[in-house]
């Protein structure tokens, strides 16, 4: 064993304390099921472990009790379910089942995952997600048909214009059948808008759309109707959600494909926004909520589908990153879940310890400074971060609480004299003694 991986004193201190608590396996007192050490600075502040985010404070509580899905991306291979059907003592287990209302795979539901072949399919991993599902009684999102990524080697040498109709029909019969009714939610298209390959429609020049052309995605969405009429079926975009040119430009495209698709009768229900965040720069606003808006114009859902927020471009220590992170999901949850038509939202990932920015080797992922980033509700440690709270915050005051006598009734004007007044529920009774110092009495409407 190299000296970097053994424990500080004081890491050790606090690695034992998590044991404890039963955040941590008892491994990690040796160091070894961590992939790296962690500089001491990176962990939480006893303020944060000090506060309680497990149960009835976790974020799937919070979500249920004002009538909104919360959960994140999974990767069930990670996943540690007991062949006795006990608990695990794995936190990263315990963080997605306790936490999260509802999973997507992160990638075990891709065509590259799912089909090694044209002619085989692996759903191990993606049986195993649905199989965790049922046991802590989560909705599954289904992540997705059709994609220009992530598609397997095989399939440039395979797909021809003739059979590439047929290709996409029987993968969406077989993955959208097998799992027919399990499903909330999926992402029948993700996507299929670029507007820099330069279309007039604004559509990419994906390989579905050189084989098949446009109507691809239209056909995509019947044929998802057809395996799995119960899911709500599902179009996903990501860079949609800030008010710059680029931005506006393309949600504009993406409300008009949206708008096409309803128009013609396809069985699109829901919009998924990805919400990949920035830390930095300009952040979302008000283009985004009339967005949402025009969507309820059209009876259409719409799912936060893939929240996490970069720091790559935001220099600073951990401290630095963990508030501008947390100040984000703030704004951005505050601006959106109020919206009705808004009724999920998933983060890409439960934990900074699985998250594909500190995975990918890309310049828009790498930090300079070569810290790992903190995008997600809990930390390398499977504690809660600052965004956690910020995220549980903005569930919270999301929905208007019901009132208890239902100011929603409509009030009843008088047949006859439409200038006559009359009683509006809620308002004091002019007249009545409650007039004075004690409490008016509810009108009987
Ligand atoms: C990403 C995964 O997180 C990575 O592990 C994988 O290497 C690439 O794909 N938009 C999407 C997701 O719709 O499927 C992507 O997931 C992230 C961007």
């Amino acid at each position: 064993m190299r000296r970097s991986d053994w424990l500080t004193r004081r890491e050790f201190g606090r690695a034992a304390a998590l044991v404890g608590m039963g955040v941590l396996g008892p491994l990690s007192l040796l160091g070894r099921d961590r992939k790296k050490k962690l500089p001491p600075d990176t962990l939480p502040s006893p303020q944060v472990e000090a506060r309680g985010f497990v149960g009835p404070d976790s974020l799937r509580s919070h979500a249920q009790a004002v009538g909104l899905f919360v959960g994140c991306a999974a990767v069930p291979e990670l996943l540690d379910m007991p062949l006795d059907g006990g608990s695990s003592s794995d936190p990263y287990t315990q963080r997605v089942a306790g936490q999260a209302g509802i999973l997507v795979a992160e990638n075990s539901m891709k065509w590259s995952a799912l089909r090694p072949s044209p002619s085989t399919y692996n759903f191990a991993p993606a049986d195993k997600l649905f199989a965790f599902a049922a046991r802590y009684g989560q909705l599954v999102r289904g992540h997705n048909l059709c994609w220009h990524e992530q598609l397997p080697a095989w399939f440039a040498q395979v797909a021809t214009q003739d059979n590439a109709r047929s290709l996409l029909e029987q993968h969406i019969q077989s993955v959208a059948g097998r799992y027919a009714g399990r499903v909330h939610s999926w992402d029948v298209v993700n996507e299929a808008v670029h507007i820099p390959d330069g279309r007039a429609d604004g559509l990419r020049n994906s390989p579905w759309l050189q084989l098949l052309g446009p109507g691809y995605i239209e056909m995509a969405f019947q044929f998802a109707a057809l395996a799995d009429p119960a899911a709500k079926l599902t179009y996903n975009d990501y860079d949609i959600e800030l008010d710059t040119p680029e931005q506006t430009a393309k949600r504009g495209q993406v409300l008009m494909l949206v708008r096409r698709l309803h128009a013609r009768g396809v069985p699109i229900r829901a919009v998924g926004i990805q919400s990949h965040l920035q830390a930095s720069g300009p952040q979302p606003g008000a283009g985004l909520k009339q967005f949402i808006r025009d969507l309820a114009a059209i009876d259409l859902e719409v799912y936060l589908t893939e929240l996490d927020v970069n720091t790559h471009a935001l220099p600073g220590g951990p401290d630095v990153q963990d508030a501008a992170v947390a100040a984000v999901y703030k704004n951005y949850l505050g601006l959106v879940l109020p919206e009705p038509n808004v009724k999920a939202v998933l983060t890409w990932g439960i934990s900074d310890a699985h998250t594909w920015l500190n995975q990918s080797r890309q310049s828009w992922a790498v930090r300079p400074d070569g810290a790992r980033q903190r995008p997600l509700p809990f930390d390398d440690m499977y504690l809660p971060t600052a965004a956690f709270f910020a995220m549980r915050d903005a569930l919270d005051f999301s929905r208007m609480p019901i009132m208890p006598n239902d100011i929603t009734a409509q009030p009843q004007a008088p047949v006859g004299d439409p200038y006559a007044p009359f009683a509006v529920p809620g308002s004091p009774v002019p007249g009545s003694p409650g007039t004075g110092n004690t409490p008016p009495t509810p009108p009987q409407l």
